[in-house]
């Protein structure tokens, strides 16, 4: 006919929409990646929901329904227990009119209205003004989503052109609004467009249901992708609704081909030129306008009305989309006589323009089905569409003609399409009760973890408490709980030390046994050669001479001179009898004597710290400190001479070993000690000895981390509630644990396979809440550390009476060197509590056993006694 061939580009042949159709699903991969999205014209929108409708939502909301044809305000219950079945759901609505102006006036203005329709529902319908009501808000335009309940507007579309608004977040100028209002309490706890919704609300009704389509004033779809595939959001494992915001396609010239003269005159005269192309060409809003420009065009050729033109035909907005499914009695409203034949010709532009839309909205959704199939390695699909929309549901072809196009497009796949019965806010409800449950286990793992945060102040005492008990240690003033050890090492390095020696390293992860050879006093000359032997659970906690005949050792001593240590008590791991009080020294000896297959000359007995000082020290010469992180934590220093009670040289200084794992022992650190530190020092092989160091160092870490868990998961809050035998079981997070699921660079789903590992069975909620505990408690211990390093340079600083001190700290230890962010912290908070230091750090290379080698060629220096042996 005349009309066929007069509007022969709208008619889309399957071929054409297969071609559309792989456009779009191209836009859409386009939409997706973070490199090509601010470009892309298909925006892709994540939402933050992420499952569909289990049945377990429940709760009373209020709802927000802005941006269709209608305006509402409802209030929606969600019974407790009803779960998928219907009846579960009551709900009670009212229709506000908004005033034509409103629509291109200044968005404050209209937020004003909608927050006092609210406000007028709420007393209309009794609900309490005093209560807190929890709000679930659709806004069916483009809104990029940080998190649920923030949308930053990035344009306006339909009908609506506001000012002041793009760019902003909407649920902010909502509660301002709700605010200006005044008179009620209400929690906007979510924000969805109203293809989410619509999916939701189907979704409750039918568990397959994972794309919301709306064919109404707008035209959009939303689906749900795959996490792995949506790059601005972090975590790759599980799903995501994406809101497609489809109407933009065609933005960047990708529909060219396939476009009009008709299209280019509506969009021309819309609100938005040049934006949201394929909406303009398929949603009720312009449908109408895209029927009255062929008719007014085809009169004016003559091929209508006998070439007579009506004004009223040439008036935009003549021709409304509810007139497009029957046009004879609007032909006639329009000032024009139409015969038969006319009436005839003009039904069939109808037909053609609105088959057009179907047709372009069969082949994105076909795209969509096809992304979702490839994207589960599905042969079939079998999917639900949850629709709404004017056009879809009072066109009375419509529906009919989309769902014919969609099954020929995807044989293979069986696509329900279901109407939503009730609008979208339904569905809004449901997003808001699943968000409403997770911002309470939020809020209550907040607090959890609120005692592991560290104020300034608190810092700033843990630093001055350290300060005070390194003064009484060296006052010798009882009980001190630090024990400020001598070590008989009055001089760093100089870089002259020469000769070979043997080490032995106990007490830190791995034992080791070393030789390292110094030439020529040049640093780069030395040489190391090492093994590392593992000390058995059994010999670390039975006797002392089961130690000595593994030639493994101790920790703790007095040194009256070099050559005798007395071990005071063992710490970390270690807890073997028949030690403590002994010279372990005379205790190696023995050892040594028992085997009977070797002579050893034993020069010196020193602490893991002394000896990284020393390391670091043969590097650096402003190395006047050693710090282990590991673990176990302590620090030594040069302490000057005159400040020592048991001093027995006159030399200037002399290294003094801390011991400060001890602060805290008699009772000082009990009010930053949480119930989960407490439960650790219980069950620690030294229980309340070692307070400090059972807050920051690398054996007591991964435990407080498990007592946390275990807190967690029996509210409720974590593993589904589950406590496991791996979750009871003391040590499984060792550090090295704690230090990758702390990675920034490991994804989600590695944190979990780390957990797997452990025997715990997480979801992704659970890997970030795991995640969260671990730096809490790695942060606060950083942070401790750096207070009681603080602590030791401002003593330093003062003892030389010293405006400005620059200083190194040598350090050592799995913890400082492993984890990924502890160094950081801990420099952080050092440079903020001792503003008047310069601190660096060096880390040791070679472990301490190059540092006893180091105090002994010192040692030799002086006294020129050859064949001496160093020991850690
Ligand atoms: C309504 C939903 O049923 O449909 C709205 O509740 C949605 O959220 C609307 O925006 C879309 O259709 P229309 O035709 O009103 O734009
Ligand atoms: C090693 C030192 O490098 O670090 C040991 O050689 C020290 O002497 C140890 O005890 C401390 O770290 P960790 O993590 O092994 O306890
Ligand atoms: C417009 C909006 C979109 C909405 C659709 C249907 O396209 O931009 O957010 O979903 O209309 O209402
Ligand atoms: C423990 C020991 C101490 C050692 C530290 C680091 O605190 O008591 O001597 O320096 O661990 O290994």
């Amino acid at each position: 006919s005349a009309v066929d061939r007069f509007l022969y580009a709208m008619r889309l042949h399957d071929d054409q929409l297969e071609d559309i159709s792989a456009r779009f699903q191209a836009e859409m991969k386009k939409g997706l990646s973070a490199e090509s999205n601010a470009a892309a014209a298909v925006k892709m929108l994540p939402t933050h929901v992420r499952s569909t409708p289990d049945g377990s939502e429940r709760g009373q909301f209020l709802a927000l329904d802005l941006g269709g044809s209608k305006f509402k305000v409802l209030q929606v219950k969600v019974r407790e227990g009803m779960g998928i079945r219907k009846g579960g759901v009551e709900m009670e609505e009212k229709i506000y009119p908004i005033p034509k102006e409103l629509l291109i006036g200044r968005g404050t203005e209209l937020f004003d209205h909608v927050s006092e329709s609210l406000k007028d529902f709420l007393q209309e319908k009794n609900i309490n003004l005093e209560k807190t009501h929890p709000l679930a808000f659709t806004f069916s335009f483009p809104c990029e989503q940080p998190t649920l309940n923030q949308g930053l507007l990035l344009s306006w579309s339909k009908n609506f052109r506001l000012r002041g608004l793009q760019g902003k977040d909407v649920v902010q100028s909502l509660k301002g609004a709700i605010e200006r209002t005044g008179g009620m309490n209400v929690d906007v706890l979510s924000m969805v467009n109203d293809t989410v919704a619509t999916m939701m609300t189907c979704g409750f009704d039918d568990q397959r249901c994972e794309v919301g389509l709306i064919i109404g004033t707008g035209t959009n779809a939303c689906y749900m992708e795959a996490l792995r595939h949506v790059d601005l959001v972090e975590g790759d494992e599980g799903q995501m609704c994406v809101n497609t915001e489809w109407g933009g396609f065609g933005d960047d010239g990708a529909l060219n081909e396939y476009i009009t003269e008709f299209d280019r005159d509506v969009d021309a005269a819309s609100n938005n030129p040049g934006k949201q192309i394929f909406e303009k060409m398929v949603s009720g809003m312009y449908l109408g306008e895209l029927v009255r420009l062929v008719v007014l065009k085809m009169a004016k050729v003559g091929l209508l009305f006998d070439g007579f033109v009506s004004d009223a035909l040439r008036t935009k907005g003549k021709i409304t989309t509810a007139n497009v499914a029957n046009t004879r009695d609007i032909l006639t409203g329009l000032g024009l006589t139409p015969s038969q034949d006319d009436c005839i010709a003009v039904q069939h532009v109808s037909t053609i323009v609105s088959f057009r839309s179907s047709n372009l909205v069969a082949a994105c959704l076909s795209a969509i089905l096809t992304r979702i199939k490839k994207n589960r390695s599905l042969r079939t699909l079998t999917i639900t569409v949850g629709v709404d929309g004017t056009v879809y549901k009072t066109h009375p072809q419509y529906p009919k003609r989309l769902h014919k196009v969609v099954r020929r497009l995807l044989p293979e796949s069986h696509v329900r399409f279901v109407l939503s019965d009730s609008g979208s806010s339904k569905g809004a409800a449901l997003v808001a009760a699943v968000a409403q449950r997770l911002a309470s286990r939020r809020k209550q793992v907040d607090e959890t973890l609120f005692p592991f945060q560290m104020s300034q102040e608190q810092l700033h005492l843990v630093k001055s408490r350290m300060r005070a008990d390194l003064e009484a240690g060296l006052k010798n003033k009882n009980p001190s709980t630090i024990k400020m050890l001598p070590s008989f090492v009055y001089h760093t390095p100089d870089g002259t030390e020469r000769g070979k020696y043997l080490a032995l390293d106990l007490g830190g992860t791995n034992f080791r046994a070393l030789l390292v050879n110094f030439k020529k006093g040049l640093h780069q000359n030395t040489r190391l050669y090492h093994k590392i032997y593992t000390v058995p659970m059994e010999i670390m906690q039975g006797t002392g001479e089961e130690v000595g005949n593994s030639s493994s050792f101790f920790k703790i001593f007095i040194t009256l001179f070099v050559l005798q240590g007395t071990l005071l008590t063992w710490t970390k791991g270690f807890k073997a009898t028949d030690c403590e009080g002994h010279d372990v020294v005379n205790m190696l000896r023995e050892a040594i004597k028992r085997r009977n297959e070797f002579d050893l000359d034993i020069a010196a007995v020193v602490n893991d710290t002394v000896g990284t000082m020393m390391s670091c020290a043969y590097e650096d010469p402003e190395c006047e400190v050693g710090l282990i992180a590991g673990t176990g934590t302590n620090v030594c220093y040069m302490e000057d001479v005159r400040n020592i009670e048991k001093r027995d040289a006159d030399a200037q200084r002399m290294c003094i070993n801390t011991e400060w794992g001890g602060l805290g022992d008699d009772g000082s650190l009990n009010d930053i000690i949480t119930p989960y530190d407490a439960e650790v020092d219980q069950n620690s092989l030294h229980p309340g000895k070692q307070r400090f160091e059972k807050l920051t160092s690398g054996m007591y870490l991964g435990e407080i981390v498990r007592q946390v868990l275990l807190d967690l998961t029996r509210g409720g809050l974590l593993f589904r509630g589950h406590v496991t035998e791996a979750l009871k079981t003391p040590g499984i997070f060792e550090t090295k644990y704690l230090s990758q699921i702390e990675s920034d660079r490991l994804a989600l789903l590695q944190v979990r396979s780390i957990l797997q590992q452990l025997g715990l069975d997480s979801n992704c909620d659970d890997s970030i809440i795991v995640k969260e505990v671990c730096g809490a408690v790695s942060r606060r211990a950083a942070q401790l550390v750096g207070a009681g390093i603080a602590a030791v340079v401002d003593k330093i600083r003062e003892n030389r009476g010293l405006e400005h001190l620059n200083i190194t700290v040598g350090v050592d230890g799995a913890l400082y060197k492993l984890h990924p962010h502890f160094s950081r912290v801990l420099h952080d908070t050092a440079k903020v509590l001792a503003p008047l230091c310069n601190v660096s750090f060096l880390p040791s290379e070679e472990g301490s056993g190059k540092g006893a080698a180091l105090i002994t060629a010192v040692a030799k220096q002086k006294d020129k006694d050859a064949g001496c042996k160093g020991q850690t």
